[in-house]
């Protein structure tokens, strides 16, 4: 029995999720209530400023959420878009579950929720309320180019925590200005997880609230099946965290498990999906990605493109932040393809 998500606040999460594995319900399916449990508790932490109520919102101040959830290819489910109903993965499990559908999107993704009895929530922090505002008063220009060196002087602050903010519990610690070597990253922090439970299930979930003031209607990687999650019961599993854009383009999720269906390991199916964008994009220095791979034996690997990810581990020695066991960029002043 094994839970794993990306970054640090992922060992709250973890937490929240273990006893779904530990003490299962009658009839339940462990490992997918644990990735539910845990995408849920990154939903509603309001320090969590990539995923659910304290998401950063779009361009016009709206916050949209966004997810899904796998357990293999013939049962996953995934919604975009939502603006009224604060857990995506428990919407996309209800659409994987209750419908013959893979994806809901905009309007009729929270509609959907309605029917299913799902109470609506305020999606927008005071915190994120805030960021937004200053955001605006500092230029509010969309960053279309995704390249903040090329607008400088328009208040691009650092818009990610990056992982080593975090303690090992997982909570913020600080809050003054960020050491000068992490500064220079603006990361991006959905929640992905997986688990192996008792029963040898294996199951991912993925939550995010996107890109920070990104255009409205953006959808990144992590609610699209085989880009921010993919499961295959037979082979193993993947999820993505980081720049969603960078993700889709290589169908991120789904090479890694591709890489381990043809005999990679974990670390090696990670390896190779991180080191494809690295090869295959003019990277930008915030660019990051971090691909975290689990084998169907509840082995587990991850990769970053660039320093300051982390995976939080929880399985029976206990509640553990691990560095990635390869990085494609250590220097991350580096720009542009790397091979
Ligand atoms: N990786 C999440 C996103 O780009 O939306």
């Amino acid at each position: 029995m094994r839970i794993v998500s990306t970054w640090s606040f992922g060992l709250r999460a973890n937490e929240a999720a273990w006893q779904k594995v530990i003490e299962p319900s009658p009839g339940s399916t462990p490992a997918l209530d644990a990735v539910e449990a845990a995408c849920a508790y990154a939903d509603a932490a309001a320090d969590i400023d990539s995923v659910g109520y304290g998401g950063l919102p779009d361009a016009t101040g709206r916050v949209s959420l966004d997810g899904c959830v796998m357990l293999s290819p013939a049962r996953c489910g995934s919604v975009a878009g939502l603006r009224r109903h604060l857990h995506p993965v428990s919407v996309a499990r209800r659409v994987m579950e209750r419908t013959a559908h893979v994806m809901l999107v905009g309007p009729d993704a929270d509609l959907f929720a309605n029917q299913q009895g799902m109470g609506e929530a305020e999606l927008l922090s005071p915190e994120a309320r805030a960021t937004y505002e200053k955001w605006l008063r500092e230029g509010g220009v969309v960053d279309q180019s995704r390249d903040a060196s090329l607008a400088p002087g328009l208040g691009f602050d650092p818009l990610r925590p990056i992982d080593r903010r975090h303690g090992s519990d997982g909570r913020l610690f600080g809050g003054g200005e960020l050491p000068p070597d992490e500064a220079q990253w603006r990361h991006h922090d959905t929640i992905g997880c997986l688990a192996i439970d008792g029963t040898g299930v294996l199951a991912g979930g993925c939550s995010t609230s996107g890109t920070p003031f990104k255009v409205p209607g953006r959808v990144g990687d992590s609610p699209i099946i085989g880009h921010g999650l993919y499961v295959d019961p037979a082979v193993g599993a993947a999820t993505a965290t980081g720049t969603g854009e960078l993700i889709m383009g290589i169908c991120g999720a789904f090479l890694a498990v591709e890489c381990m269906r043809r005999g990679a390991s974990p670390l090696d199916a990670a390896r190779e999906a991180v080191a494809r964008i690295a090869s295959t994009y003019p990277l930008e220095s915030h660019h990051q990605a971090a691909f975290l791979v689990m084998a169907r034996d509840g082995s587990f690997a991850s990769a970053s493109l660039r320093p300051g990810y982390r995976t939080s581990v929880r399985d029976a020695s206990g509640a553990r932040a691990v560095e990635p066991e390869f990085v494609a960029i250590p220097d991350p002043s580096v720009t542009g393809p790397t091979a």
